[in-house]
Formats: C-alpha cells, sequence, structure tokens
C-alpha cells in the first residue's frame, strides 16, 4: 500500500478497478467504481461489512447526482444549499444504482465531498465513486492517511493522502424521498441549518422503519478500550488506566471538538487506556453529532466484537 498525493495515481488504480482512500471534509473514504460490482464488493470485504448495508456514491456535481437519483423537490433545496458539504441525501435511486450500492433498497444516498482533491479526482474520474468510511466495520473513522495505513495496510491499493480531516465527524444523512425532512444521521451539516435553509421543521430519525439507516446498531465508532459516559468531569472514578474527554467544554468550542473527537478514541487504544470518561456536549449544532457518536460508542457490544 502506498500513500499519494497524486490525483492522476488514484485515477489509475480506480479505472482499473481498485479500491483507494480518498480524503473528504468529514472523515476518509474507502472508495471504489460505484458502476464496478466486483470493485464495490471488495470495499466491503476490506471493511468486514454487511453486503445489505448500503453505500454512499460520491459525484462532482448535482447534474452528476441526477445520474444516480430522483432529486426530490426537497433534495434540490438541499443540494443548492450544501453542496458541496457535509451532507448526503437519501433519494428514489435510478437504475445505475445497482443492488450492490443500495443493499438492495430503493432509494440511494448521494454526496458531493468538499475537498479539493477529491472532487478534481471525482471531475476527471467522470462516474460515482461508492465510499464508506475507510475503517473496519464498527471501528472508528478515520481522519487522516496515518490513520487509514494503521488500520488497513495493504488490503487497500492507495492512499489519497489530502491532510487531516477538517470537519472529522460523518456527513449528516437526510432522507428526502417525502416531503419532510428525515435526519437518518446527525453530521457536519447541523440540523438548525437545515432548518433555515428549507424554513420548515426537520425530524430527526427514520422515516420508515424498515429502512436500514444507520443507527439500527447501537455499539458503532468504538475502540478497544471500555468508553463510559459521566455527567461531570469530576465523576471519573480512579480506574486502572483513564482518561476523560470533556465534550462539553464550551471554551474549545463545538467545532475544535469534532475534529479531535476519531483521534482522541484512537489515542485511547494507543495508551492503552481501559476507560475513556466522556462528558456528552449540549444537543445542537454540531453537537448533536458528537454526543452520537459518543453514545455509540459507549454502547454495549456484542460478545468480542464491535457489531
Ligand atoms: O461523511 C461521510 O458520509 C463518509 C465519507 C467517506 O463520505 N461516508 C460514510 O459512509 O460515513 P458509511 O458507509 O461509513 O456510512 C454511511 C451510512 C451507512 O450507515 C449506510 O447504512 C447509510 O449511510 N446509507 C447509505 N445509503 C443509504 C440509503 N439509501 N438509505 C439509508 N441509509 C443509507
Ligand atoms: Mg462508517
Amino acid at each position: 500500500m502506498t500513500t499519494t498525493r497524486s490525483v492522476d495515481d488514484a485515477l489509475t488504480v480506480l479505472f482499473r478497478g481498485g479500491v483507494v482512500a480518498i480524503p473528504t471534509e468529514t472523515v476518509y473514504g474507502l472508495a471504489a467504481d460505484a458502476d464496478s460490482e466486483a470493485a464495490v464488493r471488495r470495499v466491503y470485504a476490506i471493511k468486514g461489512r454487511p453486503l445489505d448495508h448500503p453505500v454512499i456514491v460520491h459525484v462532482s456535481s448535482v447534474a452528476a447526482m441526477r445520474a444516480w437519483g430522483d432529486l426530490t423537490p426537497l433534495a434540490e433545496k438541499l443540494a443548492k444549499a450544501f453542496c458541496p458539504g457535509p451532507i448526503t441525501l437519501v433519494v428514489p435511486r435510478k437504475p445505475r444504482a445497482e443492488s450492490w450500492i443500495t443493499g438492495g433498497q430503493d432509494t440511494v444516498g448521494l454526496r458531493i465531498p468538499a475537498h479539493p482533491l477529491t472532487l478534481e479526482l471525482l471531475r476527471r474520474f467522470e462516474g460515482g465513486l461508492a465510499a464508506p468510511s475507510a475503517n473496519r466495520f464498527g471501528a472508528v473513522s478515520p481522519t487522516t492517511s496515518e490513520h487509514v495505513a494503521h488500520e488497513l495496510g495493504t488490503d487497500v491499493d492507495l492512499v489519497l493522502d489530502g491532510g487531516p480531516c477538517e470537519i472529522g465527524l460523518e456527513s449528516t444523512i437526510v432522507d428526502c424521498t417525502g416531503d419532510v425532512a428525515h435526519v437518518l444521521r446527525p453530521g457536519g451539516v447541523s440540523v438548525e441549518a437545515i432548518e433555515e435553509a428549507i424554513d420548515a421543521e426537520v425530524v430527526v430519525g427514520a422515516r420508515d422503519t424498515a429502512m436500514r439507516a444507520p443507527g439500527l446498531l447501537a455499539s458503532h465508532y468504538a475502540p478497544r478500550a471500555r468508553v463510559e459516559i459521566i455527567a461531570s468531569p469530576n465523576d471519573a472514578k480512579v480506574a486502572e488506566k483513564s482518561r476523560v474527554f470533556d465534550a462539553s467544554d464550551a471554551e474549545r468550542g463545538e467545532v475544535a471538538i469534532a475534529r479531535e473527537l476519531y483521534a482522541t478514541l484512537r489515542a485511547s487504544d494507543e495508551a492503552g487506556l481501559d476507560v475513556l470518561y466522556v462528558v456528552l456536549p449540549e444537543e445542537r449544532g454540531l453537537g448533536r453529532a458528537i454526543a452520537d457518536r459518543l453514545r455509540r460508542a459507549a454502547a454495549p457490544r456484542l460478545s468480542g466484537t464491535k457489531a
């Protein structure tokens, strides 16, 4: 596995049907040609991800989105307000979004990432790139090229290094199939910003319980260390080896906390911690997404696995 800053090299690998880790403003993605079943299957295999979990298609423009899905009036509005940016629009799929992308559902998730290298890559690739976060299933998402190299090693053909991710949390996933916006996963675009853009209230949660939305898995984004939620930094027990991550610290601000979050979870494993104590932020703005990830990191794990 090589790390490069060359978009040319990344294109060569993708055109050959290979798998490239790509930088985005949210987290690094594990990308493959969305039109190639074999290439996308390899992404699933590398992640160890169940095949019925849909994957987001990344494209470079709103026009390109229309090749993969039907943009509803709600999706058009959100695309205009936030794309490129940390938002994923779930819309009715077009035939090009095959079952290896959608996990057999009739919708597709579409996103235009706001990272100059990846935008150039997407423009020149012309097709779409299927890209889940570049981590093993259930583990912490990578926010630097080093995280990817450390976790996936030679399983990935190439890592395109675009520096540390600016936001550090995944995109906000919005179900745009109906008239009302449903946030399936809080992320880089806040619920408040969406409500302002569409001048309507947003529902946090799935419209249809049959939808394979993120959140069905309680334990996710989990380091090996146990994560325990406490109400105040003073509540940390004197455990063998522990640290406190105070995500409620208003002085540091939510943007900085979001950016540090996953690196902190990873560092807790490097330091060999038994417990990472976390204080949740207020549930507004980016705080909603930060709290969501910390709750999932703290959720009970299936015996010995991270589900
Ligand atoms: O910021 C992001 O969104 C990153 C970067 C790489 O773009 N990608 C990412 O992908 O987080 P992933 O696969 O790790 O998480 C996407 C989530 C999954 O839980 C998947 O189930 C859900 O989005 N998803 C994808 N398509 C969907 C659809 N059509 N309907 C409902 N949920 C969908
Ligand atoms: Mg993920």
